[in-house]
């Protein structure tokens, strides 16, 4: 909510493709970080429910359900709307406003050097992304940042270019328009490691190794009991080194540090199997996804609160987005 308070306040200011529930990756990695800093700045998260559509213009059906499980995920974590601004980007129109000025002044050949650009679209290649839209990606998150004048934005790595691409058309306009009307927003990079999926590989939905918040006691334990371990132990008597299984990984995070080094030390020793080891973790996991599997179940069932929660933070959000589309049209002598 907007408060006087926050008026002086540093902002910052990140957003979440819907793509469902999240992981604990996604926790560990992003919503944490947006927890400590909630508490601290003007915070502004949402849903980017338009940038989605860059990639998925073909599938929309899954995009309503999809936002309201992430935001349920969120709250449920410890996002809090009366600390924090959530709202939905498509519900605040000036995005789309500010993010056809922007274009106005964006080189083509600024966007087509992102180097999310090429990858991406030689990834997906099932996708035709050879759209407009897709190209102008990078300007919608531009206009996003510059909206709300953020000062920080709390991103993973794979966004960098897009931040750097920010900065350089906030200059640009800066410049053209001779006022000092957009801040360079910095990044602030979590500094948390990656968190390993069940395959080894890092955590993603994609690549369907992940464990979600809403999984049951039941599912994370059938996750982990089938998760990838150091291969060197195929059996019980077989001595293990936790350095490179992802389970340990994984403890690192989940698990109290007194009790690592007797972890650490049963595996060495063959002392313990891997499933007396999942066994600790997944108590230690419980303690992370309890209290949150409990909100989840309360959170869901009100589904009208959650739009309303929702409405509100669209409200505030579109209050500062009029500010800053106001100062925007001055300097282009728009008004
Ligand atoms: N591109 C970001 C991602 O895929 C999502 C996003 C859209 C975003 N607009 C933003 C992140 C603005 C930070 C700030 O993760
Ligand atoms: Fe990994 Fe634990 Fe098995 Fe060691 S005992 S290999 S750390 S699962």
């Amino acid at each position: 909510m907007i408060l006087d308070e926050n008026m002086n306040k540093k902002r910052v200011l990140s957003g979440m493709q819907p793509s469902g529930r999240i992981h604990l990756g996604n926790l560990m990695g992003a919503i944490e970080n947006w927890k400590k800093l909630q508490e601290e700045y003007h915070s502004f998260y949402f849903i980017a429910d338009w940038h989605a559509l860059s990639t998925n213009y073909e599938n929309t059906e899954n995009l309503r359900e999809y936002t309201f499980q992430m935001v349920v995920d969120w709250f449920a974590a410890g996002i809090n709307p009366e600390k924090a601004t959530i709202f939905l980007q498509s519900h605040v129109k000036d995005h789309a406003v500010l993010h056809l000025l922007l274009s106005m002044i964006t080189p083509v050949s600024w966007l087509e050097r992102v180097p999310t650009y090429k990858d991406q679209q030689a990834q997906m290649t099932k996708k035709d992304l050879s759209t407009y839209g897709f190209l102008g990606y990078p300007v919608l998150q531009a206009a996003d940042i510059l909206m709300y004048r953020a000062d920080f934005v709390p991103v993973g790595i794979d966004q960098l270019p897009h931040l750097e691409l920010t900065r350089e058309i906030a200059r640009r306009f800066n410049t053209l328009y001779q006022k000092e009307l957009f801040p360079d927003p910095k990044h602030l990079l979590t500094n948390f490691p990656k968190l390993p999926g069940l395959d080894g590989r890092k955590m993603s939905k994609s690549y369907e190794n992940a464990i979600f918040l809403s999984d049951s006691e039941k599912e994370v334990w059938d996750k982990l009991r089938t998760m990838l371990t150091d291969p060197a132990r195929k059996r019980r008597t077989d001595k293990g080194n936790p350095d490179i299984c992802p389970v340990y990984d994984l403890h690192k995070i989940f698990t109290e540090a007194e009790k690592l080094p007797d972890v650490a030390e049963g595996c060495r020793t063959a002392g313990i199997g891997c499933i007396d080891c999942k066994k600790i973790l997944h108590t230690s996991m419980k303690l992370t996804l309890d209290p949150i599997r409990e909100n989840r179940m309360r959170l869901a069932l009100n589904k009208k609160r959650i739009d309303e929660i929702l409405d509100e933070g669209s409200k505030a959000a579109s209050h500062e987005a009029d500010k800053t589309l106001q100062m925007v049209k001055d300097a282009m002598r728009l008004n």
